[in-house]
């Protein structure tokens, strides 16, 4: 259920840091465009920079990262932007925040700092006043397993309550991810065939055709399996196999996310395959003997009345062939031979298939004759296709976090049980194989999926 008070100031700890610069300055800027932003935007960060000094760096930042400065929307921006320098660790920058805050009375805390700083920063914004009546925003990594998470959730709750914390997975906010909700349960087509009885098997890929990109310091620290499956792939999961949810309020939504999550089964080492890239350990902050994983397949089963014995297998991976996240739900083929023919196969099964980045599509794939002869043809019918998503997620997150609705956030219950899903992988790593770069990953990945088919490799 939306809360009802939207937020009089958005506060931006880490403003001259990373995450602002590629992510949020260009949302600001478009939010403000699209007349979803008009309150103080108040930038913290340790830098002993000039109010002027800050505007540079946002308006860099739109220039790079947000599609070029639209000069209104900047300009409205920058009247809106105040810059707090300080250090987190000292009580004047919560001071300073205070008094700047003035009478806004729900302000919406950002914390785009690394997870180290949260129980600083959480704790003086809960001692200095300015938590009260707040909301705060974190992102992932949510902690780095079961134990660091709990324990992360202990330090937010220790000043904010769960309805004023915001936890952002961005494919949340994607508008191809929301579609998979939106498709699924305002249609009544699917609801008859969305189970054991018809669907043969589902696959999420999420393929990167890139590295690390500069990063290997921080992926060093993750791997594949927390930087995107324990998050965004296990969310997709989530949402193509939830019940439908008993009302429209928010939790009842995320209520059905938790019961699905409790229902995947901890994998196996045998279902799980790790791959790295060749090239991976000359990547600068990478050790020369790395074991850490570029890439992840994983077999699930879900214990539940609608899924039990269903594959479900996701892979995510850097250096592969394409860059792509599509979903694969294939259905169970025709039971008997009607035509005969040596160019007609026995029956090609359904699929419907989902393609959450970089477009938005999702198409039901089907069998026709050709025209003409006697033999058959695979389509697919397509139920959206756009080129582009029309709002970026970090826009769609900031304004909904700003109005209070965490339907597009992680509650607690909901990371705690992504992570007891791979923590049991993460204690007991199965061996890492290596690839070549642009290829769709160690072998033995064919080999995982061997026993209900082949990877459907996205175009
Ligand atoms: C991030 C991961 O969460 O998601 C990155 O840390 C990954 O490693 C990115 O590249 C992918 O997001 P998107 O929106 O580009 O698919």
């Amino acid at each position: 259920m939306a809360q009802q008070n939207q937020s009089d100031a958005l506060v931006l700890f880490g403003a001259t840091g990373d995450l602002a610069y590629k992510k949020i300055f260009p949302s600001l800027q478009a939010m403000v465009k699209g007349g979803r932003l008009d309150v103080p935007v108040v930038c913290v960060a340790k830098e002993a920079w000039t109010l002027e000094q800050l505007k540079v760096r946002a308006c860099e930042s739109i220039e790079k990262h947000g599609g070029g400065v639209d000069s209104q929307a900047f300009g409205r921006l920058s009247s809106l932007l105040r810059y707090v320098p300080g250090d987190y660790t000292t009580g004047q920058v919560y001071d300073d925040l205070h008094q700047i805050l003035g009478n806004a009375s729900h302000p919406l805390c950002y914390l785009a700092i690394p997870p180290s700083l949260f129980p600083i920063v959480v704790e003086g914004l809960g001692c200095s006043g300015c938590a009260a009546g707040a909301r705060v925003v974190v992102e992932k990594p949510f902690g780095r397993d079961l134990e660091s998470a709990q324990s992360l959730n202990r330090t937010l709750h220790s000043v904010f309550d769960e309805r004023s914390i915001f936890r952002i997975d961005h494919y949340l906010g994607k508008e191809t991810v929301r579609n998979v909700l939106f498709f699924r349960f305002t249609n009544s087509f699917l609801e008859p065939i969305w189970n054991r009885n018809f669907v043969q098997s589902v696959q999420v890929t999420m393929a990167e055709d890139f590295g690390v990109g500069g990063r290997g310091k921080f992926y060093e620290e993750v791997g594949a399996i927390r930087d995107v499956i324990q998050n965004h792939i296990l969310q997709v999961i989530a949402l193509l196999a939830m019940e439908p949810p008993v009302g429209p309020d928010d939790d009842a939504l995320r209520d059905e996310k938790v019961r699905v999550l409790k229902s995947i089964r901890p994998p196996a080492q045998d279902s799980v395959i790790r791959g790295q890239f060749h090239g991976y350990r000359n990547e600068q902050g990478v050790a020369a003997d790395s074991q850490v994983e570029t890439y992840a397949a994983l077999r699930l089963f879900l214990d539940s009345w609608r899924w039990q014995d269903v594959p479900f297998y996701i892979r995510a991976g850097k250096c592969l062939p394409v860059t792509a996240t599509e979903v694969m739900v294939t259905l169970k083929p025709p039971p008997q031979r009607c035509f005969s023919g040596k160019e007609i196969p026995m029956g090609e099964p359904n699929h419907f298939r989902f393609r959450l980045s970089p477009e938005v599509e999702i198409a039901i794939g089907a069998t026709v004759k050709a025209a003409g002869a006697l033999m058959t043809e695979q389509l697919e019918l397509y139920a959206c296709r756009d080129p582009k998503t029309l709002q970026e997620p970090y826009d769609l997150l900031l304004g909904a976090a700003m109005a209070g609705e965490s339907l597009v956030f992680s509650r607690q219950d909901e990371v705690e049980a992504a992570w007891r899903i791979v923590d049991p992988i993460l204690r007991e790593l199965p061996a890492v194989h290596a690839y070549e770069p642009g290829t769709w990953g160690p072998r033995e990945a064919d080999e995982l999926i061997a026993p209900h088919g082949s990877w459907q490799n996205p175009r």
